[in-house]
């Protein structure tokens, strides 16, 4: 089973477009991998306790759970409304995960991988952590990141990350696909050498913080945020036995891909989430691969509240359509890099590549065979070279985009797809079927020219499919060929559309977005 999973998201604000960046990216790897005839499963969800929504719902005068209730259906209504389809859905206050988290908890404490003492240090109470020296900026003061900083001395418990650092830094040093994309692995490793020898703090003080996980063996705890959903990879999955989830053993089969931004790779994934696995006994070749996107910025800076330059995905898909913003957010960036959100590139992009190219060849190539040949397809008489051009660059474009999409690089996989489909619109300007159209004697010619246009729109249909689904159903309908969404990549040969098949009038599939006002 190929197993994908994405980071949960805060609960603490509304969705914005780099949430929606990661459930699309990874809602298209589930749907690509299932057109390689892979069974998939795709879990995400939200992440619903911590110091901040406990602060955030004190400031709007409601209880945390009636806080999260409310942030929870705006991240499920937007993940209906731009078709991110997910198998499993992961709430951290949902009492299976809870029993899961507690269970984990109570058994590394009875292995002794948990233990309590007494700490004095600085406190952030923005990242909900305590600061070492390391964390000091030059001038040797905590920088503004890290919000108010307090001293304090508590007790809490703590689990023995130190055991299994050594092991970490083995297997991440002879590992070559653990980490993608691989240039993200020196700056987990550099963090893991400053880290020799500390622990990880996994608890928090009831008087501090009373939205959590309760210790299972200290009622005067609760667990510490990310202990608690990092856990949500496997409690969603049946780690811990519960009739009403997906056998754990069927779906965690190999290594998993879980798919997380930048920023939260070190320390939380790629050191404590690595490090709990191991100590509850995970081999090496169970543990997941990370993959590590980059973020979305607007003009070079960091989308923030303060900044006010947070881009709204519900407002974006309401002014531009899904396919618009699932094709953006794909199209216009590589998959471990930053890129610059713009919505001029949005409506360029979508103008272009969908409205002009790919939606000029549906309407052409079916439009004249609905005009000149009574919307019947059929392979006509002798192929030229300028059709066996056409068929060897659908062979090489679907090579290219099965490459790309199999190391995760959608952009790469959409612009291979693109190609295929300047080609034709190209062989279709040289061909000049109205042109052949006009001499009786030229009908399988025209067959033949008429062929190859609608046999790409088969295919490019199937490999657009995990980007825009709809999109893909419908070019299929016009094709009258509802059997492509059965299809797997291996299916896909020329020939695809039956001899004498019969389409139906097209209606355009990807109508040019006009900006009215100023965007
Ligand atoms: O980190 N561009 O939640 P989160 C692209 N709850 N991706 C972005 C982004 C941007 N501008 N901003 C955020 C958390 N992300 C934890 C995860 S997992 C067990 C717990 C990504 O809501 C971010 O990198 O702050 C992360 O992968 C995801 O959105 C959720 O971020
Ligand atoms: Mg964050």
């Amino acid at each position: 089973m190929f197993f994908v999973t994405t980071a949960i998201d805060y609960t603490n604000g509304s969705p914005h477009i780099g949430h929606a960046y990661e459930k699309v990216l990874a809602d298209v790897i589930t749907r690509y991998h299932r057109l390689t005839g892979e069974e998939t499963y795709f879990l995400t969800g939200v992440d619903q306790h911590g110091q901040k929504v406990q602060q955030t719902a004190e400031k709007e005068g409601i209880s945390p759970a009636e806080y999260v209730k409310t942030v929870t259906t705006r991240f499920s209504a937007l993940w209906e409304k731009i078709g991110v389809h997910y198998d499993g859905w992961a709430e951290t206050t949902d009492p299976r995960h809870i029993r899961c988290v507690q269970a984990i908890l109570s058994d590394l404490y009875a292995q002794g991988q948990i233990y309590k003492k007494t700490y004095k240090g600085f406190y952030s109470v923005r990242q909900e952590q305590f600061l070492t020296d390391r964390d000091r900026d030059e001038t040797g003061n905590f920088g503004p990141e890290w919000g108010e900083v307090t001293e304090i001395e508590e007790e809490n418990y703590y689990f023995k990350l130190s055991d299994h650092t050594p092991w970490l830094r083995d297997f991440l040093e002879t590992s070559e696909d653990t980490i993608l994309p691989g240039f993200r692995k020196s700056e987990l490793i550099n963090a893991l050498e400053k880290n020799t020898g500390a622990d990880l703090c996994i608890s928090r003080p009831k008087e501090r913080l009373t939205w959590g996980i309760e210790l299972p063996f200290d009622p005067d705890f609760v667990t510490y945020v990310w202990f608690d959903a990092l856990i949500n990879y496997i409690s969603f999955i049946g780690y811990a036995p519960d009739s009403s989830l997906p056998n754990f053993k069927t779906i965690w089969t190999g290594r998993p891909v879980h798919i997380i931004g930048k920023d939260i790779l070190v320390p939380a994934h790629g050191i404590y989430w690595l490090a709990m696995l191991k100590a509850l006994d995970f081999a090496d070749n169970q543990m997941p691969q990370l993959l590590v996107h980059g973020w979305w910025n607007r003009s070079g800076e960091k989308m923030s509240k303060s900044l006010g330059n947070i881009v709204d995905p519900v407002e974006l898909a309401d002014t531009f359509g899904v396919d618009a913003l699932r094709y953006y957010l794909v199209r216009d960036i590589h998959t471990g890099k930053d890129s610059n959100f713009d919505v001029e590139r949005l409506v360029m992009l979508f103008n272009t590549e969908l409205a002009n190219e790919l939606g000029n060849l549906c309407n052409r190539a079916l439009n004249m065979s609905v005009r000149f040949t009574a919307g019947i397809i059929s392979p006509g008489g002798v192929l030229t070279k300028d059709d066996t051009a056409l068929q060897q660059s659908l062979i090489d474009c679907t090579a290219a985009y099965r490459k790309a999409m199999d190391n995760h690089e959608i952009s790469m996989g959409l612009e291979a797809l693109n190609r295929h489909v300047v080609h034709c619109n190209q062989y279709a300007e040289r061909m000049k079927p109205w042109e052949i159209n006009k001499n009786p004697e030229n009908k399988d010619r025209l067959a033949t020219v008429l062929h190859h246009l609608a046999e790409s729109v088969a295919h490019c249909a199937v490999l657009l499919s995990p980007v825009l689904p709809d999109a893909a159903a419908k070019l299929a309908a016009q094709l009258k060929l509802p059997q492509l969404s059965e299809l797997k990549l291996d299916d896909l040969t020329w020939g695809l559309i039956p001899n004498g098949h019969e389409i139906e009038k097209p209606s355009p599939v990807f109508p040019r977005i006009e900006v009215k006002a100023e965007i």
